[in-house]
């Protein structure tokens, strides 16, 4: 297979990253279905695209032909087998949890045409870590969007030991033609570069935090003026979820048993409050 034979992509996941990655896919002239167990999530993505597209437009970044044909491309179902069905590449971004991961990888290898390469947007977890759920492993990568995926340029393309070098150089072609730029690993680490970078930064943001050193406003304030971050990083948890820190801190914990990855307790107070950030209006910042 070549990049030229993706027509159709299924994105898997409706939330933070998916809609975007699928609205992203559209615009590149891809037919794209997004598929999530939520109606609600689809209906969302759907009013997102229906709202940011014409926006563009009106903003002069987008012409008129292909907003159109953006959301032409678009579909919306909560039935994997349609929008798997006869997809030539798969972007799972459901939730981060690894049983959820490794029964839909199962699943897409049951339902997916055999030539379909399946790669995951997950933040932290290798793909060998889902690739064996199938009969395909050197079919799956890893391909991690940034949030707002509609914005930010990187692309991480992870190419595992099962990783055919074929499947990692499609993915890094599919990349470009998405207009993002692509960073090739050729081995596979949790967290990748960039979130590894970034957490790093957060554990002794917060650890200053949980200290009670300074407020997240303050390290914010900090980090965005000396750094030139264009957010500090409890804006930035706000942003990309602190549901999905949490998640992802308690399935390193439960690999590794360190406790210094177990979510910090800023985390755990603002996660068990129900507390999301911008999704749920409210995080380390109120966006009422
Ligand atoms: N969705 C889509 N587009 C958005 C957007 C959103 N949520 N927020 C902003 N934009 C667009 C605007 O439309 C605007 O586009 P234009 O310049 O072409 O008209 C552009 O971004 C700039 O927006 P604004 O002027 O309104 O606001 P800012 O200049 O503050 O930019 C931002 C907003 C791009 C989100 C910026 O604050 C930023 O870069 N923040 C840091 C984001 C970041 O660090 N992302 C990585 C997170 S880590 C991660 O993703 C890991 C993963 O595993 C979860």
């Amino acid at each position: 297979m070549k990049v030229e034979d993706i027509k159709k992509i299924c994105v898997i996941g409706a939330g933070n990253m998916g809609h975007q990655i699928s609205v992203c896919c559209a615009l590149a002239g891809y037919k794209v279905s997004c598929t999530d167990i939520s109606q609600e999530m689809l209906d969302k993505a759907e009013a997102f695209a229906k709202k940011w597209l014409p926006e563009r437009v009106s903003k002069g970044k987008l012409k008129q032909e292909q907003a159109d044909m953006a959301m032409a491309n678009l579909s919306f179902t909560t039935s994997l087998e349609e929008a798997a069905g006869d997809a030539d590449y798969v972007i799972e971004a459901a939730v981060e949890k690894m049983d959820i991961k490794r029964k839909l990888f199962a699943d897409l290898d049951r339902i997916t045409p055999p030539h379909a390469i399946l790669a995951t947007n997950s933040s932290f977890i290798v793909s060998s870590e889902v690739a064996y759920s199938t009969k395909r492993p050197d079919k799956v990568c890893n391909m991690h969007f940034f949030n707002p995926a509609l914005v930010m340029k990187l692309v991480e393309v992870v190419q595992g030991a099962h990783t055919s070098p074929e499947t990692a150089q499609i993915t890094m072609d599919l990349t470009a033609k998405l207009g993002k730029t692509g960073v090739l690993l050729k081995k596979e680490i949790y967290g990748f570069l960039v979130n590894r970078i970034l957490a790093a930064l957060n554990a002794e943001a917060m650890f200053l935090a949980d200290m009670g050193i300074a407020t997240p406003e303050e390290i914010d304030i900090a980090v965005t003026n000396a750094l030139g971050h264009p957010m500090g990083p409890f804006r930035l948890v706000d942003f990309t979820g602190i549901d999905l820190a949490y998640y992802i801190g308690m399935e390193r914990y439960q690999n590794t048993g360190d406790p210094k990855d177990k979510p910090s307790p800023l985390i755990v107070e603002k996660f068990t409050k129900g507390e999301y950030g911008v999704k749920s209006k409210k995080g380390f910042y109120s966006y009422e």
